[in-house]
């Protein structure tokens, strides 16, 4: 499994032969080195409506010709506008080709801002999502605050890796996050959702050295950067 981030939320998995896009943000995202247009994705998994995890689902579903995986409403939504999709519910798992699925809780929100009408689109609930494939497992918390049953996802699906928003403001901060380290038990920790503006300003470095004082294995990724789970 070799996971590359693209700054904010956006994140590639690569695993049994498929390269699978997580929370697509690219052209919008401040920090992203890699443009919409240059991304190949057979899957594009995603956790939730807000703006800064869809802004280029649609067309790099559309170029790629690549099936959305989401909760039941997203994955709706995507397919009234003529894309592949594949829904599922929240604490529910699919096997697919490429490896296995499952959404777990988030405790966030999930909308589809419309600012012309001064209005939202229920999109369901908000999720966080768990990636295997090959032995390996990835945790990617999603935009959430901190909750205690991130030591059931460490107990039942014992992740490698954890990708946790360490942004505060809108989700955990360092300080909530370094917890969700410790509860999901994952032998790896890599921060996202943060220095994507200035309200979710942090220092990833510090936080990594935080990790590392609880035995904890941390990296954090620049945008652009990949990580091979071995
Ligand atoms: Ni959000
Ligand atoms: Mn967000």
């Amino acid at each position: 499994m070799r996971i590359t981030y693209y700054g904010h939320s956006a994140v590639m998995v690569e695993v049994g032969g498929k390269r699978v896009l997580i929370d697509p943000f690219f052209d919008g995202n401040p920090v992203a080195t890699t443009r919409a247009v240059d991304v190949h994705a057979d899957y594009i998994v995603i956790t939730h409506g807000h703006g800064d995890h869809i802004a280029d689902a649609e067309s790099i579903a559309k170029r790629n010709d690549a099936t959305i995986i989401a909760t039941h409403e997203l994955a709706e939504y995507y397919d009234w506008h003529g894309h592949k999709t594949h829904g599922m519910g929240i604490g529910g798992g699919y096997n697919f080709e490429f490896g296995h699925v499952r959404f777990t809780p988030a405790f966030h929100s999930s909308s589809l801002e419309l600012p012309e009408t001064k209005s939202f689109i229920y999109m369901g609930m908000p999720a966080g999502v768990i990636i295997s494939g090959k032995g390996k497992s990835l945790y990617h918390a999603g935009d959430t605050g901190l909750f205690s049953d991130m030591k059931l996802i460490g107990e039942l699906y014992h992740p490698d890796i954890a990708m946790l928003p360490i942004g505060d403001n809108y989700t955990m901060g360092p300080r909530e996050a370094l917890i969700a380290a410790q509860w999901t038990g994952a032998k790896t920790v890599i921060p996202i959702h943060y220095n994507t503006f200035p309200v979710i300003k942090q220092d990833g470095d510090l936080f990594v050295a935080e990790l590392k004082k609880k035995g904890i294995n941390g990296i954090a990724l620049r945008p652009g950067e990949s990580y091979l789970v071995e």
